[in-house]
């Protein structure tokens, strides 16, 4: 990508925060390119190249959604969602989880803000989408362009710190 208004990746990694609140305004169709470019080139297991994208940009569509998760009352405001669609016979969730940082770290780059969401009830998301019973669709991520005056999620802290995360050649 050279686009002179997106910040480096180690910037894009290091600042990116989840938001929840997004303005009242589509994401325009360049951007929205963009984030399916980049889920796009995720590598796969074995190049398989299994998992699909489910774009929502139906507001009906994401208020119905947000019925499927636990945690996703909130979703039906995001005004695009990206969902994650993996055949059972190939379920690898670490493919799904590249492809979609790819996408939230781009679109922070390009200024739009993201949330990765659980859908924990696959039957009501399946119905909701007609998606094959041999599919399903676990996670979203909602994207918006961000309000200024988001207020702070209650989740947020610091990560954990670099010595505990590490375990350097064997478990200590
Ligand atoms: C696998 C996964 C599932 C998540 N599911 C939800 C969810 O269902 N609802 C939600 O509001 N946030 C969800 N999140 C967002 C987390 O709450 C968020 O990543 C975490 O609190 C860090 O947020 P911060 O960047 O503001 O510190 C999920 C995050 C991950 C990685």
């Amino acid at each position: 990508m050279n686009d002179s208004s997106s910040m480096s990746a180690v910037d894009a990694v290091l600042t990116k925060r989840d938001v929840r609140h997004y303005q009242n305004k589509p994401v325009s169709d360049e951007h929205r390119e963009r984030l399916i470019q980049a889920a796009r080139m995720a590598g796969s297991a074995k190049n398989a190249e299994v998992n699909r994208l489910m774009l929502i940009d139906d507001a009906e569509v994401a208020e119905r959604l947000a019925g499927a998760g636990d945690f996703s009352a909130w979703i039906g405001s995001a005004p695009l969602i990206i969902g994650f669609v993996t055949p059972f016979e190939f379920d690898r969730p670490f493919d799904v989880g590249r492809m979609a940082q790819n996408t939230m770290i781009v679109a922070h780059s390009l200024g739009l803000a993201t949330c990765p969401v659980t859908l924990h009830h696959e039957d009501i998301t399946r119905a909701i989408l007609g998606i094959p019973e041999d599919h399903h669709m676990l996670m979203v991520v909602t994207v918006g362009y961000p309000v200024a005056d988001a207020p702070p999620s209650p989740l947020k802290r610091v990560r954990v710190g670099s010595d505990e995360l590490v375990h350097e050649n064997a478990w200590r």
